[in-house]
């Protein structure tokens, strides 16, 4: 049986279908209520987490194969895992938001950023040899400029509507993001057929 972490929420109900296109009797994903571990036949073992835990049980290995988005990745300290397939679902972007008056901004300080992603935020700014304030936030990070507390923000825009009820535009783009399946190396390594299988099954239903 393969352990698989899903991403709750949008990319869950996603891989629903996907499980359902393969053929798999997906009665307990679909009777799911408040349990946080299912399986699916005897094939199977899911557990639904947060995106970061996703991350963190592939690094424990008490999965086998995480389902996750790549801001959540790309975010994340950990990088020792195989990427196995990009499931172009949840596809959005990380850019930098602000008023369209911040291209001509002129500060004689640091600007400040809001963002959920601190780490991708300050790399892009170094990479732009740009000295920000980097202001963390939990939610609704386009709440900095709007309350006044940053400049811009760097978040994820899908479909720009949060962007556009608020005065804000896309400034930049840094970086396309979309759901991937990712793998635990060790794992890999004694389940390779059993997840290779999954993987081309999950790639034709996708
Ligand atoms: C995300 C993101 C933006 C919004 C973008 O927030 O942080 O706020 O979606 O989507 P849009 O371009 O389609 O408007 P989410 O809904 O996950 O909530 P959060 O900000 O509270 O985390």
């Amino acid at each position: 049986m393969l352990k698989i972490a899903l991403t709750k929420g949008r990319i869950e109900k996603n891989m629903t279908e996907t499980f359902e296109k393969i053929g798999y009797d997906i009665t307990n994903l679909m009777n799911k209520d408040r349990e946080l571990q299912i399986n699916i036949e005897d094939k199977l073992q899911i557990i639904f987490a947060k995106s970061n835990d996703v991350v963190t049980f592939i690094e424990h290995g008490v999965v086998d194969i995480g389902i996750v988005g790549s801001d959540t990745l790309l975010e994340n300290a950990f990088k020792d895992y195989y990427e196995l397939l990009d499931l172009e679902i949840g596809k959005c972007c990380f850019a930098v938001c602000s008023y369209p008056d911040y291209r001509n901004l002129n500060l004689n300080r640091r600007k400040k950023i809001a963002t959920k992603y601190p780490n991708i935020t300050k790399k892009y700014f170094e990479r732009k040899e740009e000295d920000v304030e980097i202001i963390k936030l939990e939610g609704s990070v386009e709440l900095g400029p709007v309350v006044g507390l940053t400049d811009a923000i760097v978040d994820i825009v899908e479909t720009g509507s949060t962007l556009k009820a608020n005065g804000l535009e896309v400034i930049e783009r840094i970086a396309n993001i979309s759901t991937r399946l990712i793998c635990n190396k060790t794992k890999f390594k004694y389940k390779k057929e059993e997840i290779l299988n999954l993987v081309d099954l999950i790639e034709k239903h996708k």
